[in-house]
């Protein structure tokens, strides 16, 4: 009988041989609302190699998909470019019925490998720099460490000038199509990913562009490991990672914030009309609606942030404790904050927000605006005010 899960050839000798998960929808935290791939390549070499696998609960469709093209046991080497569980969960399952003669990693991925699966002698590790011989083509290695875990590693295929970048210039984003031109609507999907995984690691990704032009090597495919392969728009993603790694000041706020009984919410909107006035823009993203991850996103090119809370058992909110944390990880860079809120009788959630920001090397701006209950007209132009110090900060910035 035939089966319907098929390969998807993607250059002269490379397959695309991963699984489309459509309804995944929170991946450690970060909302997958279009679900994502895992993807795995099989190159048709002297030495077929397998390159990354595929979330353990997704091992069946790996080897459909590979059986469209070869006997999975044909399979000679596995490459590993990065140990984490989506593209390594199903990998000793992998091994045990393809029985390999190398599985290749990077040292701190044959390390990372070893403290999750028992892989047996194959597992081997390859150097920055290395390349192995596949008979008529070469495979070569470059480390990626810390984008984002310390084993990550590219591979390139000579013969077709495809680079494998793992989750580098990836997205969570589950299409019918598998390339660039096939999958129109990506830019939001590929800005969350940079976000949420990257964002923290930016330093290293202007490095990681220098080198890989500084290489002179040929790149006609880029093959990561989720969402779209880049074939037509390689040059656009490119573009993108360098923008967001440096993270110039723009005249954008985020404002974002929750709520008890309206009164921050109220106060939010003032300091929105503020920014408008002073002459820079804002996305409104109340917490009750908005998850932390599309938060993350729009603060990547951001150049301002506002946060406001009301008071609740003299503490923030945990929504807004929740985001403040997350944001705390991600490392912004070049952001200029604020805080607010209302409150009952204490009203400490204003110096705890504000805290937190200057916490995270965020430059914050006055002690914050705080209003007793319902915010009256006076707390509201206070509100207005500061919109207007962040929007004329951020001109300041800009000249
Ligand atoms: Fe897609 Fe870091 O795993």
């Amino acid at each position: 009988m035939r089966q319907p899960l098929k390969a998807r050839k993607v250059s002269d000798h490379v397959y695309w041989v991963g699984a489309i998960d459509w309804s995944i929808r929170d991946f450690h935290g970060y909302s997958t609302e279009r679900g994502t791939t895992y993807n795995a390549y099989l190159i048709m070499a002297d030495k077929i190699t397998l390159v990354d696998t595929v979330k353990g609960p997704f091992r069946a469709e790996l080897l459909a998909r590979i059986a469209s093209v070869i006997d999975p046991e044909a399979i000679s080497y596995i490459v590993s470019n990065h140990a984490e569980m989506d593209h390594s969960g199903c990998l000793p399952e992998i091994v045990e019925a393809v029985k390999p003669e190398k599985v290749f990693a990077s040292p701190l991925g044959v390390r990372n490998l070893s403290d999750h699966f028992d892989l047996g002698e194959q597992l081997t590790a390859v150097k920055d720099g290395e390349s192995i011989s596949l008979g008529n083509m070469r495979l070569s290695f470059f480390e990626t460490r810390m984008l984002h875990w310390p084993d990550s590693m590219f591979s390139y295929l000579d013969s077709d000038a495809v680079l494998f970048t793992n989750d580098a210039f990836g997205m969570h984003l589950a299409s019918s199509g598998r390339f660039d031109v096939e999958v129109g609507d990506w830019e939001y999907y590929a800005a969350k990913y940079y976000a949420n995984i990257l964002m923290p690691f930016s330093h290293l990704v202007l490095k990681l562009l220098d080198r890989v032009s500084s290489l002179g090597i040929p790149i006609r495919i880029v093959a990561p490991d989720h969402g779209p392969i880049w074939q037509r728009e390689i040059d656009k993603i490119l573009g993108l990672y360098a923008k967001w790694a440096q993270r110039k000041p723009t005249k954008k706020v985020v404002v974002t914030y929750d709520t008890m009984w309206e009164s921050t919410a109220l106060m939010a909107r003032s300091i929105g009309e503020g920014i408008v006035a002073g002459g820079a823009e804002y996305k409104m993203m109340p917490l009750k609606v908005c998850h932390r991850s599309d938060v993350v996103t729009e603060v990547l090119d951001a150049g301002a942030i506002a946060v406001g809370s009301s008071t609740i058992n003299n503490n923030m909110l945990p929504a807004v404790a929740d985001i403040l944390t997350y944001l705390k990880g991600l490392k912004p860079k070049n952001l200029v904050g604020a805080a607010f809120g209302s409150y009952g009788w204490s009203g400490e959630s204003i110096g705890q927000v504000r805290d937190m920001l200057a916490s995270m090397g965020i430059e914050v701006i006055g002690e914050g605006v705080k209003a007793k209950f319902v915010p009256k007209d006076d707390a509201l132009a206070q509100c207005f005010d500061l919109g207007m110090r962040i929007a004329e900060r951020l001109k300041e910035q800009a000249q």
